[in-house]
């Protein structure tokens, strides 16, 4: 397929964020390219890895086209570095903290050299020894995880991933760790811990207990032994309470994520990327990218023979971008060429929605979305084989141990936030709803600018009820809802991330977790502010039951400002 330079329209915020972060420069910090040469880069370099030359020549038009056209999106690293001397094209990492001093600072080391290429780590802290144990050498106590924490903390705020976005960690405490209490309160200081997302990895055991009301031991990981016995009921309420009252902890529920796990070979999971949505053994890393579904509608229907085309063309190319890459330390290109992990992820899922005029909140929202995810998890699944079948599975791939058939990639999709990459694509990020149909922007002499949600504004002017009054009332209240003005189905339909209610928000990730994502999904279950601690307690346990891998609540007006999915901190 040659290149399509039908043009492709870019949104001035588009404009604004590829200029500062994604167009190389020339030395005095001028961009050196537009949207169609970054294209080019990136498709050439990831098409280049494919063997004859042939081939490459068209594969790099398809990748090219895909990409051109914003039919789907590789995550920012690719993006910026694809073609480049660094090479680091992946988002995704998890690097394991062995208890010692020596593991410790490795981390630390490991950590840095992943940020400096765009990066963002997640690690698990739970093999350190607690706060006081004893510490043989030196006849003296460990710190405990919270304060070496503190350490990888600070090392990211100095390393700022190569100036293009805020280093970004995930760390895990599992819940049967001794430190575990001050774990969950680390974060109610806003001040502290800013480079991290905290998440407490819970068991199957805990929630049991948590269920019957029983207790549950505390386990000193370097001994094992049992240092304490805690009511289930009194942590998970602790949990509950912090998270309720800033968004963290985030719960992982770890046993889940171990089920699914496609090389337990290989050892076992214990932590996520920053944003939670992709499962990594010690090691490794993941490039991940999103297919933008709202380009996916065509005369009131998805269009599944497009969608099955570019969804093909996406795992080829998430799965070239494996052999592209430059790793930062050799222990990840090891564990990576082993797995050939990709998180091949969705975005543009409430245009989608949108544009077939149907609301995100409800039964039949929740089935076609469920329907094309699991779609496009096939399509790739069809797609891996047939790499497998040309080129190799994955090479820790063992028909002895693994019971499915010989693919090329351990794990397929995974939903990201993709904070940046749907902005530059303008729709709504993820899986997740709009949060705002109507904005009021304040500018100079105290103006009010007032932008409306493309849809939004196209079905008001054709059906005859746009008007700039209704649109401020609208952007002031911050819902569409109970405007008389506006039709009852469109108030259904442009339903906003705070208009929504949790049981809804939380059942469309549990859909979507069961019917087509291999790791896992980032989401926010939006809260009002009114919310109770019961409501994020049922939150948390309606989303176990649904079978999601993890849970990040966020109550309105809760925290200063959000920490990483949202927009302006990618
Ligand atoms: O849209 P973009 O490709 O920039 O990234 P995203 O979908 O918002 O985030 C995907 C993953 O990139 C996150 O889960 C992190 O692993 C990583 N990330 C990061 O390292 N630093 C950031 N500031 C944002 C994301």
């Amino acid at each position: 397929m040659a290149p399509d330079l039908t043009k492709q329209v870019l949104t001035s915020t588009a404009e604004t964020v590829l200029a500062r972060r994604y167009y190389l420069k020339d030395a005095e910090g001028n961009p050196t390219e537009t949207w169609e040469t970054l294209c080019r880069r990136v498709a050439g370099a990831v098409a280049a890895v494919d063997r004859e030359p042939e081939q490459v020549g068209l594969l790099r038009d398809s990748f090219f086209n895909l990409i051109y056209h914003m039919d789907f999106l590789p995550n920012s690293p690719c993006l910026m570095n694809a073609g480049t001397d660094l090479g680091q094209l992946s988002a995704c990492f998890v690097l394991p903290i062995e208890d010692s001093m020596d593991g410790i600072f490795s981390a630390i080391r490991n950590g840095a050299l992943v940020h400096k290429t765009g990066g963002g780590t997640g690690y698990s802290f739970s093999r350190l020894r607690s706060k006081n144990a004893s510490v043989r050498s030196t006849q003296g106590v460990a710190s405990g995880p919270l304060s070496f924490a503190a350490v990888f903390d600070a090392a990211t705020e100095t390393i700022k991933q190569g100036g293009k976005r805020r280093g970004a960690n995930m760390g895990v405490l599992r819940v049967d760790h001794p430190d575990i209490m001050d774990f969950i309160a680390a974060k109610e200081d806003q001040s502290r811990f800013n480079n991290f997302n905290f998440s407490v990895a819970i068991t199957d055991a805990f929630m049991q207990a948590v269920e019957e009301g029983d207790d549950y031991e505390l386990i000193e990981p370097s001994t094992r032994e049992v240092t304490a016995v805690l009511s289930a009921r009194a942590v998970f309420e602790k949990i509950v309470d912090l998270a309720w009252h800033n968004g963290e902890p985030g719960v992982l529920f770890i046993d889940a994520a171990n089920r699914a796990n496609m090389t337990p070979q290989l050892g076992e999971f214990e932590a996520t990327n920053p944003c939670g949505e992709q499962w990594l053994l010690p090691y490794e890393s993941c490039n991940l990218g999103s297919i933008n579904l709202a380009n996916f509608v065509r005369g009131g229907e998805v269009d599944y023979t497009r969608l099955k085309h570019v969804t093909r063309i996406a795992t080829h190319f998430l799965d070239n971008v494996i052999d592209c890459n430059r790793f930062p330390i050799p222990e990840i290109e090891e564990m990576t060429l082993k797995t050939r992990k990709i998180g091949l992820g969705i975005m543009g899922m409430h245009d989608m929605l949108i544009q077939l005029g149907i609301p995100y909140a409800g039964e039949p929202g929740r089935q076609l979305a469920a329907t094309v995810m699991k779609f496009i998890r096939n399509t790739a699944e069809e797609r891996s084989m047939e790499l497998a079948a040309d080129k190799g599975p994955f090479p820790a791939y063992d028909p002895a141990v693994n019971d499915y058939p010989a693919r090329r990639n351990a794990a397929l999709t995974s939903i990201q936030p993709t904070g940046t990459v749907s902005m530059i694509a303008d729709c709504a990020s993820g899986c997740e709803p709009y949060y705002s149909i109507v904005m009021v922007k304040h500018v100079m002499d105290g103006d009010r600018l007032i932008l409306v949600n493309k849809y939004f504004e196209q079905i008001a002017r054709a059906e005859g009820f746009y008007s700039e009054e209704l649109m401020s009332r609208v952007a002031d209240s911050g819902t569409v809802i109970g405007h008389p003005e506006i039709p009852e189905k469109w108030q259904e339909v442009f339903r906003t991330a705070q208009d929504i209610s949790p049981e809804d928000h939380i059942r469309m990730q549990g859909i979507l977790q069961q019917s087509g994502v291999d790791s896992s999904i980032s989401k926010t279950i939006n809260l009002p502010k009114s919310a109770t601690r019961e409501d994020v307690k049922l939150s948390y346990i309606t989303g176990y039951r649904l079978g999601c891998k993890g849970l990040t609540v966020y109550r309105d007006g809760s925290r200063d400002s959000q920490v990483l999915n949202t927009k302006d901190s990618a």
